[in-house]
């Protein structure tokens, strides 16, 4: 089968698994924004990377997608949660998301907050109730989750400080590996709570993979936001210039940035030696990490 048709294939499982999760109970918009708001902030597109992720890293060590349905999920409503609240008018201000309406335009602000704790709670509380494994594996799973979520947390809150500033490439790159490395990383490394004694290494190379793959996708972010059309992106282009956002291509050019994620794709690339075949489905994913529009 196809790189292409397997992405498809798990992109209409997680469609199931979200409508199955979130159900449209056709219930009035006004009087019950916060059920419409939270299926409009997760059912309503995106590339789904990081649960494409979670399954990937699963084809790499043998981990069955059944198992990994729920951290799948997961990753995915603490993606949205993120996305939803980054746009509010208190952090990025931004009014469109995925080619409609952001949230807190979409509905209110108050739902729009709202609709974010829900998608993290609900994400937790998926991971607390799996079934059919050991709980040690539930345990494990919940603490590369939980990490993630908190460190996303904190790389927003530097991305904020670091606005109308200068931070160094270290300091940049640091910002940007907590805000949205860390959740990428943890996509990659959930499989790993579901295998008995792996190898160090291969959980070090997961790791490495993720870790630049994940920079990269935020640089590659960064460019976007620059070079990008609005159309095509579905976020308004030049939003991060007009808040005088540290990124990464705005301190150090276009162009030195195009080479940073180039080397960074490299290094994912090579990480993953470590792997035959079966990491197939990963170097595809990082290549439609970079070599993205949207
Ligand atoms: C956008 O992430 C936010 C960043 C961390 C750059 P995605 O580009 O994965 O967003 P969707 O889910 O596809 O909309
Ligand atoms: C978002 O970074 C990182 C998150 C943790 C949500 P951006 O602010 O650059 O993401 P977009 O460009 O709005 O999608
Ligand atoms: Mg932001
Ligand atoms: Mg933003
Ligand atoms: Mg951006």
């Amino acid at each position: 089968m196809s790189l292409n048709k397997l992405s498809s294939q798990y992109n209409q499982r997680l469609t199931a698994l979200l409508e199955q999760l979130f159900p449209d109970v056709g219930v009035d918009k006004q009087l019950h924004s916060l059920p419409n708001a939270v299926r409009y902030a997760s059912l309503s597109g995106g590339k789904r990377l990081r649960p494409l992720l979670v399954y990937a890293a699963g084809e790499a060590l043998g981990v069955n997608a059944t198992v990994l349905d729920q951290p799948a999920l997961a990753v995915e409503l603490i993606h949205c949660y993120s996305l939803v609240h980054d746009d509010l008018p208190s952090m990025d201000d931004d009014d469109l998301r995925r080619g409609q309406a952001t949230v807190h335009r979409a509905f209110d602000e108050a739902t729009a907050i709202l609709a974010g704790d829900l998608l993290q709670a609900q994400a937790f509380n998926l991971l607390a109730n799996q079934t059919g494994v050991a709980a040690s594996c539930i345990n494990e799973s919940m603490q590369i989750v939980s990490k993630a979520a908190l460190d996303m947390v904190k790389g927003q809150s530097l991305d904020l400080a670091f606005e109308n500033h200068s931070p160094n490439q270290a300091e940049l790159e640091q910002m940007l590996q907590l805000k949205t490395g860390a959740l990428i990383r943890a996509s990659v490394l959930i499989p790993t709570a579901y295998v008995e004694q792996l190898p160090a290494a291969h959980c070090q190379a997961l790791a490495d993979f993720a870790e630049s793959i994940g920079l990269a996708f935020q640089i590659r972010d960064d460019v976007l936001d620059i070079t990008g059309d609005t159309e095509v992106l579905g976020k308004p282009q030049g939003s991060d210039a007009g808040l005088n956002k540290a990124a990464w291509p705005s301190q150090f050019g276009v162009e030195a940035a195009n080479v940073r994620v180039g080397q960074l794709y490299e290094r994912a690339i090579v990480a993953l030696e470590h792997f035959g075949e079966s990491a197939d489905f990963l170097r595809f994913l990082a290549e439609r990490m970079i070599k993205r529009s949207y």
